[in-house]
């Protein structure tokens, strides 16, 4: 049997980083994947796929609506989907195949097949077709990931009831698109069918949109879309869902009312869950938690000496830099350094447009907690570079400890919020003031003054917009 320093079960963002890590720390190294290409969840059915539409629909969005403006005359723009979906198929092989060559270029040994841990230190490799295999290692770290949650009242069929992963290759726009659930895959696919022409209609059970973000840049972002044609129907929860010759009715209750809600596809997008099955984790009896997550300490071992996970599989945001973070702190450890993963500045973002971008603290959560803290504000209408581009909507907002000024938080609405929050990242990561970041020099014009301002703002020094 063949034995390596580590073996990595699943080739999503936290497993693959990993095993490039783990590699360059010298340990031997094998990571199996159950699926033929690497990459995960996010590279294949997530994160890029994801983002490839967003920016294709975005750019239909432009040269229909917004070229005009520019002195730019586009007639008979028209959809080729089948041209959009290949060019997402397309960035999806490119970066799946970048990944295996990854692997080979740090010598990890790749294996294809489901893996079971069949005792500690011991994994069965079962390919799709051809005999089992075994190979043992001192370490085993489980990066199984996670999938969609399928709701008994609302199973999906593959078809009309669909999850993410059906929802990223329509072959038409659906007449009249149902999404439940307004956290960030119900709002970016959501945004993607309604820039395409279909009807999008959003039903959410809490009173907002986008948990977990700033609620004040929430509820301009719902502003945002409701602008661009989408609908949303918040406090609405979903009881159920039946197909009938190919529609689909949502039966739903919003303030004691019952609702029906008719469509000729149904995203159902309220959550995902940790994936542990298959990986044998339970019947060598790793701890999980109620919600089936496998549980981990700080140095991310589970209980059981020699198994550790990452990534969706464990608690924390579901977030593929999260993972990756995970996987590469994880192999440290392992190898006597001093990984760790800093979870108070793990940046958010919702890639509509404008993007809502979110680290650390929201005003809403200080408040409620009674926290003393300074927010500034800066207004993306003020800011030279995004008048230039047409691209003036939206808000840059920062939570500052009111005694220290040191940046809790930060929230970005507008065009690259994905980009711009990368600096207040790098600030909080060293525990930088709002007047720190406010004094940095920063390059004219860039939408990254608007940062600048919103920094000063917290202390009543913005130059370019009144303080109150
Ligand atoms: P995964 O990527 O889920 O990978 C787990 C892998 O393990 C899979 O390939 C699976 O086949 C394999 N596996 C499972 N069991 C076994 C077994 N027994 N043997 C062998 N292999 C096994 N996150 C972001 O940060 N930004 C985004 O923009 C973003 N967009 C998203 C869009 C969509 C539509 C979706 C669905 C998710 C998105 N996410 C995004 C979330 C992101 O994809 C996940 O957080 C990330 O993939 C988690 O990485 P992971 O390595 O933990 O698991
Ligand atoms: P989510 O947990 O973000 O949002 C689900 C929403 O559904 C919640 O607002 C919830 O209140 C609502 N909901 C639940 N049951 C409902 C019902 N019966 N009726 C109406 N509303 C209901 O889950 P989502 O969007 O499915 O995303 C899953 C994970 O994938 C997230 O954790 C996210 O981190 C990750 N992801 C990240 C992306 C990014 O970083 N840009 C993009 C896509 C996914």
């Amino acid at each position: 049997m063949e034995k390596f320093d580590v073996i990595i079960i699943g080739s999503g963002p936290g497993g693959y980083v990993a095993a490039i890590r783990a590699a360059q720390l010298g340990l031997k190294t094998a990571i199996i994947e159950k699926h033929t290409e690497l990459g995960g969840t996010c590279l294949n059915i997530g994160c890029i796929p994801s983002k490839a539409l967003l920016a294709s629909s975005d750019h239909f969005v432009f040269a229909k609506k917004e070229a005009a403006k520019h002195g730019i005359k586009i007639d008979g723009v028209q959809l080729d989907l089948p041209t959009m979906l290949a060019r997402k198929d397309k960035v999806v092989k490119t970066l799946t195949g970048g990944v295996r060559a990854l692997m080979k270029g740090n010598k990890v040994t790749t294996f294809s097949g489901l893996a079971t841990i069949i005792e500690p230190g011991k994994v069965r490799i079962q390919p799709n077709d051809g005999e089992p295999n075994e190979i043992a290692a001192d370490h085993i770290v489980i990066a199984t990931g996670s999938v969609p949650i399928n709701l008994p009242s609302m199973p999906f069929d593959g078809e009309t009831v669909v999850s993410s992963t059906e929802a990223l290759c329509f072959d038409k726009p659906p007449e009249k698109f149902l999404v439940i659930g307004a956290g960030a895959i119900g709002l970016e696919l959501g945004s993607v069918w309604s820039r395409l022409g279909s009807e999008v209609t959003v039903l959410e059970f809490l009173p907002r949109i986008a948990i977990g973000f700033d609620l004040e840049m929430a509820n301009l972002l719902q502003r945002a879309l409701t602008a661009q044609g989408m609908t949303f129907h918040l406090e609405t929860k979903v009881g159920s869902v039946k197909v009938n010759n190919g529609r689909a009715i949502a039966a739903a209750t919003k303030g004691g009312e019952e609702l029906n809600f008719e469509a000729d596809k149904v995203l159902v997008s309220v959550g995902r869950r940790a994936f542990a099955e298959g990986v044998g984790a339970d019947k060598i009896g790793v701890a999980m938690d109620e919600r089936g997550r496998i549980k981990v300490d700080e140095l991310f071992r589970t209980n059981i000496e020699g198994v550790y996970a990452i990534g969706d599989v464990i608690a924390g945001p579901m977030l593929a830099h999260k993972a990756e973070e995970e996987g590469i702190a994880c192999v440290e450890l392992i190898a006597g350094k001093a990984g760790h993963v800093n979870y108070g500045v793990i940046p958010g973002i919702i890639y509509t447009n404008p993007e809502l971008a979110g680290v650390g603290l929201t005003e809403d959560f200080a408040k409620e907690k009674g926290m003393n803290v300074r927010v500034g504000k800066f207004p993306f209408r003020a800011n030279g570079r995004a008048l230039a581009n047409a691209d003036a909507e939206g808000w840059v907002k920062f939570i500052a400890d009111a005694e220290t000024d040191r940046i809790l938080g930060a929230s970005i609405l507008s065009h690259a919020a994905s980009e711009l929050i990368a600096e207040i990242v790098a600030v909080m990561e060293f525990g930088g003031s709002s007047e720190d970041l406010g004094r940095t020099v920063h390059a004219h014009p860039t939408l990254s003054e608007a940062v600048k301002e919103a920094a000063l703002a917290v202390g009543k020094h913005a130059i370019h917009i009144g303080n109150r």
